[in-house]
């Protein structure tokens, strides 16, 4: 993740004043980080993956970076089997980073998962440059492609594309 990637989550997760955050991807905690800098000092990040060693790196990196082990949950599992047992409009902001191929199920389930005014963020959009080439495409750029398409038209939704890092497709829902 770039640097101004995390700034922009920073960002994004003090604008909505966030106390519960999703993210789907918890990687190595990179994205955590940033969120849990930007949200209020007794948010909470709920953040979801398959892999236990992903998970148990970012709660490292999370400790190392001075944040109280109560600021996270960790939930193992994939997000698709994990989502929906999460509160309905419970979350202020919602961040999908997982698998790229389920954007637009994450989508569904944001919609689901945030209060009116959250924020749905996406990143890696960009696809590297994928987004636009006019070449063939593997599946995973047409599934963004479907998703950018979706976000666009919904009537539930003002988005934004920052172009920082790979992409970073925001939405607020109304
Ligand atoms: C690009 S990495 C996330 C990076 C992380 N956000 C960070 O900044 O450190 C993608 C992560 O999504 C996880 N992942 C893959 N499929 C997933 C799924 N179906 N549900 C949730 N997470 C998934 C992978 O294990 C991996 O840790």
């Amino acid at each position: 993740m770039s640097p101004s990637t995390g700034a922009a989550l920073r960002l994004l997760a003090a604008t909505v004043d966030a106390k519960a955050v999703a993210e789907i991807g918890t990687g190595t905690g990179v994205s955590g980080i940033h969120l849990l800098h930007g949200m209020r000092p007794d948010g909470v990040l709920t953040t979801v993956d398959p892999e236990p060693e992903h998970q148990q790196f970012a709660r490292q990196a999370f400790r190392a970076c001075g944040f109280a082990s109560n600021r996270a949950r960790f939930i193992p599992g994939r997000a698709l089997d994990v989502l929906p047992r999460l509160a309905d409009a419970g979350y202020d902001l919602v961040f999908c980073d997982g698998d790229r191929l389920e954007f637009l199920d994450y989508l569904a389930e944001s919609l689901r998962l945030l209060r009116p005014g959250g924020l749905v963020v996406f990143e890696g959009v960009f696809a590297n440059g994928r987004t636009v080439d006019s070449g063939p495409q593997p599946t995973e750029v047409t599934r963004i492609r479907e998703l950018l398409r979706a976000v666009r038209e919904s009537q539930e939704l003002v988005p934004s594309l920052l172009p920082v890092g790979d992409g970073l497709l925001c939405a607020v829902k109304r």
